[in-house]
């Protein structure tokens, strides 16, 4: 039972005496209770962010998409030292501000809704109530996966991430995956690897700001290392292009 999480199926798996499921297909039924959590994510994705905890010993983390709660609760459950502070544009999800209440994690999960990752006011406000004069270890994105608004989220949040820190863009590859990503129905706007082609670009020549880039599945993670202190990003200022722009795909 590595970092804490029994396997019992391909779609269910417990983390301390918490059942988690993971639905396949439909998603229109799927909810979070006090007797199952329901994540978007396999275990593979949890043991991740056990071993990104080997590269930064993360212990606030800042979570874009809760969705019905099973990110926040799996890894508060795993992690008993961290806390976590979610945000959805969604309406709140009673179901699992119960389930989190039960768990007895309420004085370290806290969810905000009606939020949208594009929304600095509100981020900011969320960030400087929850985190005071704390920085940001860990940002795990796994909302909108779009390009736009999640290179919004990347600027808004670069200024109140601690000077050694992890920022992780889930579902990076959607635009790779084919069937119904491959027409524009699902996803009009353009892939979210465009933004990655801006890390990779970040890296190049602030190698301070993003030191490096690693890509496991549909995960995508830069490795912030920088004294430096942030305000007003412009991600286009943060790497050079011989005068050229980015086309993206
Ligand atoms: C893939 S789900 C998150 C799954 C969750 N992290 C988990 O592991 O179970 C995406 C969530 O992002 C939210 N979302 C989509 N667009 C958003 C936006 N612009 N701002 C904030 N949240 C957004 C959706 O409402 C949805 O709940």
């Amino acid at each position: 039972m590595e970092h804490g999480i029994e396997t019992l199926s391909d779609t269910e798996f417990m983390i301390g005496g918490v059942r988690f499921i993971t639905p396949k297909g439909d998603l229109s039924q799927t909810r979070t209770t006090p007797e199952q959590v329901t994540i978007l994510k396999n275990p593979y994705y949890l043991h991740q962010y056990a071993r990104l905890r080997d590269r930064v010993a993360y212990h606030n983390v800042f979570e874009v998409g809760i969705y019905k709660g099973g990110t926040a609760i799996a890894l508060a459950l795993m992690f008993p030292d961290i806390r976590i502070v979610s945000i959805d544009i969604d309406p709140v999800d009673e179901g699992v501000m119960e389930a989190v209440r039960a768990f007895d994690l309420s004085d370290r999960v806290h969810l905000h809704y009606g939020a949208s990752q594009t929304d600095r006011e509100r981020i900011e406000a969320i960030i400087s109530e929850e985190f005071g004069n704390e920085r940001i270890e860990l940002v795990t994105d796994d909302a909108s996966h779009q390009y736009a608004s999640s290179r919004r989220t990347f600027e808004i949040l670069l200024p109140f991430l601690a000077d050694e820190s992890l920022y992780v863009l889930e579902d990076w590859a959607w635009a790779h995956w084919g069937g119904k990503f491959e027409t524009r129905e699902l996803r009009p706007e353009p892939a979210l690897t465009n933004l990655l082609f801006e890390w990779v670009m970040i890296a190049g020549t602030r190698n301070d700001v993003i030191r490096e880039v690693t890509i496991e599945g549909a995960m995508a993670t830069a490795y912030k290392n920088s004294r430096t202190r942030f305000e007003n990003v412009a991600i286009e200022d943060l790497y050079l292009r011989r005068g050229k722009t980015l086309e993206p795909i």
